[in-house]
This record gives structure tokens, sequence and C-alpha cells, in this order.
């Protein structure tokens, strides 16, 4: 099955109400290749804006969800909120919210789980730090944050995948497009082992440093299926990641 290429903009905490209407203006006015997928993540307190005035077939995410239905949780946010606001996707497991919230892989896994099983799809984020890439364990920390999801047993058909080294996120470090193609497909060939439909469905995405002029190589990738992109999701070039497989 062709995998339909999927460009995803993390806004992370940046934007205020006047530059995130210039970006979704942006959008709405923009050329886009219609093969692609196009789903966007702005700060929560913007989601409402961004849904209300974007072009309707781009998606809108949150940037993280909560595991309970609703409630007593100072702060969070929930599935059935989201939904509720026709915000139809959020990302988890991001690793500034591994790294610096201390989200477990269980946590992780558990709201990726709940997510999913409400009809919330999910940017599911792995990737390693550069000490473990100093040390070869990039394939073992992939996996090991990948069993940890497999155990919750979520719908896979709900998750798209976001490999983010740590090393490249925010630092104009990219991965050679050798080095994601080499993680993409251990990821690819971990996604064997819950099925090979799964496998052979799941996008995998990469993340860290995208930009308009590395895009273009990383996306002739026979397991790359598409981008996470932070900064460069802000800034006007991020159409032309969008049409990268015109370039
Ligand atoms: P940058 O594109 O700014 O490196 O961020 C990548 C990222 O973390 C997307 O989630």
């Amino acid at each position: 099955m062709a995998r339909k290429f999927f460009v995803g903009g993390n806004f992370k905490m940046n934007g205020t109400i006047s530059s995130i209407k210039e970006i979704v203006n942006n959008l709405n006015n923009a050329n886009l290749d219609p093969s692609i997928e196009v789903v966007i993540a702005p700060p929560s307190l913007y989601l409402l804006l961004v849904r209300e005035n974007l072009r309707p077939e781009i998606e809108v995410a949150a940037q993280n969800v909560f595991d309970k239905p609703n409630g007593a949780f100072t702060g969070e946010i929930s599935v059935t909120q989201l939904k509720d606001s026709k915000i139809n996707w959020t990302i988890l497991g991001h690793s500034e919210r591994r790294t610096i919230l201390k989200e477990s892989d269980a946590v992780v896994s558990q709201k990726t789980k709940f997510a999913t099983d409400n009809g919330v799809s999910v940017i599911w984020c792995c990737g390693e730090s550069l000490e473990e890439r100093e040390a070869g364990r990039t394939i073992e920390v992939v996996s090991s944050q990948l069993e940890a999801l497999k155990a919750e047993n979520p719908d896979w058909s709900k998750i798209v995948i976001a490999y983010e080294p740590i090393w490249a996120i925010g630092t104009g470090k990219v991965a050679t497009t050798e080095q994601a193609q080499e993680v993409h497909k251990a990821i690819r060939d971990w996604l064997k082992g819950v099925s090979d439909k799964v496998a052979d469905e799941t996008r995998i995405l990469y993340g860290g440093s995208v930009s308009e002029k590395n895009c273009g190589e990383l996306s002739k990738q026979p397991d790359i299926d598409g981008f996470l992109v932070g900064g460069a999701s802000l800034k006007p070039a991020f159409v032309d990641i969008i049409n990268c497989k015109k370039q």
C-alpha cells in the first residue's frame, strides 16, 4: 500500500494571536500539493483559533492530551474536549515532554492508547540523545520506546511515528539521509513484529532541523514518509517543505 506522505508542523510554545493568524493565512493562500497530508500543532490556547480559520483539508493537532476522560486534572486537556473542538490529532511523547516534563515511556504509551481508543490520532515521537547515539544505542533506545507502546496494544491505524533524534532538534544539525533512513528502516522492521500490515501502512516521519533545503533529499528515502517540522513550520518556507515532493 502506498503510504500518504505526511507533513506536520509543531509550533511548540511559540506564537501569538497575530503571528499564528499570519501562518494560517499563509497556508490558506498557498498552493499546496494535494497528495500530501498536512497537520499543524499550535499551542493549546490557539487550537480553536486555528481550527476556525484554517482551510478544512488541513488537520489540527494538540501538542499533548491526558489519558483520563474528564475531571479533576488541573492544567490538562481531554480527548473529549479535543474532539468537541474538531481537533482530531495530538502529538504525544515529544522528547521535550519526555525530558523536560519527565514523561516516562509508560505515561506516553498510556496516553497514546487512550487517545487512539477514543478517536484521536497520534503523532507519536521517539528518538535518542547524542550520548545514546555515540554509545551505539540508537536502535535499542527507539525499540524500547516502541516496546512500551506495543505493551498497551494501541490502535496502530491511528498512529504516525515521528523519529526525532534529540541531538538534531532545534540545533540546525540534521541527521544525514543515511542516518535517518537507517533508523526508519529499523523502526519498520520492528513494526513487522506487530504485523506486516502495520509495518506496511504506518507512516514514519523524520523530525529534527528539517528545512526547505534538506527536505527534498530526505523525502526520497524509501522509509521516510514525511516530516515533523519545528522551527521552520513557523515560517513561510513551511509551504516549500509541504511541497517537497515536487522539488
Ligand atoms: P526543529 O525542526 O525546530 O528542529 O524541531 C523538530 C521538532 O522537535 C518537531 O517536533
